[in-house]
């Protein structure tokens, strides 16, 4: 089992190219199966999620192949509708090729999925719509057998309870060749709902609304291969961010989708860290002490707060002059960062979904172990800022979500290796 060792206290500079998304890269790579030629995915992160997706293409009878941050798939040769057990345990995307094998080949056999414990992690959004959609579903003995009737689904009208992200991009993935219109109400408006559909779009689909909270989507019969370009990692771009608030410093971010992190980078900026942003490019200078935030930090659906940054920035603000408050909306467990955070010396109390975080003058290296993969990035965020050598262990949690860290880190000046 592989471990990160980093020595804190130092303050960072450099420069950084932001990789490309993990979040947008799973829902391309499972609609790269609607395609009738292949499929050239540019900016791809090399992640541990990724090649997972990877498996589960060639387990369906695709050929996937990976060099330099390219993905080259062949669809052509789709033969298989069932999805193994182990390949759907190994991450949470992998109900995305629900939808997209209801609408290359009208069928599919699945099962719960995997990811990051971060509480009840449910799927009835998505089984409802497809059932809406004309997709007869079975649930026995762990299996879900998905069998469109007349081999085709339907669009239909549909309204999510909450903008769920996995939802609103399977009901997009089995629409897109459905039969008729689909309509989404209270759609998720997550930036990587928009590369999904920008993806789709470039192979031929007729998608509109998305990024507002009404998606209309007029399904084809066919959908040829495309070039496309993922986007940055809104995410991973906050994580080094936080990276360099906490331990002081200065850093540009470069390759970013600025408009994308707003909601990020306005509270990032309420720490007194100074922030400018000119085209795919952002400059960060953390001053000697961060400030707490005064308004409360909500996680909201975008344009909201993400949910994935909030683990990260509370360690920025685990240092910081004040009290910072962290209401959490998103999911019920999503916290268990905290006690390897106090265990560097961080003074956070957990209510429910509320955590209070009083910032301390400094925080000290210690053994943690990543709990999932935002609370990982969040430990290595607090272990740069602290005096002395943390030990991070079960990294496989990081490793599917940032590409290449310790090189990421390096380049900002941090001391860290893997053993
Ligand atoms: N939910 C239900 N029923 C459903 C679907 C969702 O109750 O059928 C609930 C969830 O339990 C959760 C909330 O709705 O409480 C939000 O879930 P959502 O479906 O929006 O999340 P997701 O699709 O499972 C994606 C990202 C997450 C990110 C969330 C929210 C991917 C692969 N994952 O998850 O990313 O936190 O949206 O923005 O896109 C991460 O990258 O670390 C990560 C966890």
């Amino acid at each position: 089992m592989q471990k990160l060792i980093i020595e804190g206290g130092r303050r960072l500079k450099g420069e950084l190219a932001l990789q490309g998304s993990k979040n947008s890269s799973l829902p391309i790579l499972a609609a790269s199966l609607l395609c009738m030629d292949e499929c050239v995915i540019r900016n791809c992160p090399e992640l541990t999620d990724v090649y997972a997706a990877a498996r589960i293409l060639n387990c369906v009878g695709c050929r996937c192949t990976f060099s330099d941050n390219t993905a080259v798939i062949d669809p052509r040769t789709v033969s298989g509708t069932v999805i193994p057990g182990n390949l759907m345990r190994e991450m949470r995307s992998s109900i995305i090729f629900m939808g997209a094998m209801l609408g290359r080949t009208g069928e599919c056999t699945v099962s719960v999925p995997g990811g990051c414990e971060l509480g009840p992690r449910p799927i009835d959004m998505h089984l409802a719509a497809m059932r809406k959609m004309g997709v007869d579903i079975t649930e026995t003995g762990g299996s879900i057998v998905c069998r469109s009737r007349g081999g085709r689904a339907k669009g239909a009208k549909l309204s999510l309870a909450f903008p769920s992200v996995g939802a609103t991009e399977n009901i997009i993935l089995c629409a897109v060749t459905a039969e008729g219109e689909t309509v989404v109400n209270n759609a998720a408006r997550e930036p990587e709902i928009c590369d999904l559909c920008g993806f789709l779009r470039a192979c031929g689909a007729d998608i509109s609304g998305d990024g507002e909270s009404r998606i209309a989507i007029k399904g084809k019969e066919k959908l040829c291969g495309c070039e496309y370009s993922v986007m940055p990692d809104r995410i991973a771009g906050a994580t080094y961010l936080c990276m360099t608030a906490a331990a002081g410093g200065e850093m540009i971010l470069s390759r970013a989708c600025t408009a994308e992190m707003e909601p990020f980078l306005s509270a990032l900026e309420q720490t007194g860290c100074s922030i400018f942003t000119s085209g795919d490019r952002i400059y960060l200078r953390s001053g000697s002490r961060l400030r707490a935030v005064r308004d409360r930090i909500r996680t909201m659906p975008h344009p909201g707060f993400p949910t994935d940054a909030q683990a990260v920035l509370m360690a920025a603000l685990a240092t910081a002059d004040g009290t910072s408050v962290f209401e959490e909306n998103i999911f019920d467990c999503r916290y268990r960062h905290t006690e390897a955070l106090i265990k560097m010396g961080a003074d956070i109390q957990v209510l429910g979904k509320v955590a209070i975080v009083r910032g301390v003058p400094r925080l000290h290296g210690a053994p943690a172990e990543a709990t999932d993969l935002r609370g990982g990035a969040a430990m290595i965020c607090a272990a740069l800022a602290a005096e002395g050598t943390s030990e991070i262990s079960r990294i496989s949690h990081i490793d599917r979500g940032y590409e290449k860290i310790e090189e990421a880190v390096t380049a900002l000046g941090g001391r860290i290796s893997r053993v």
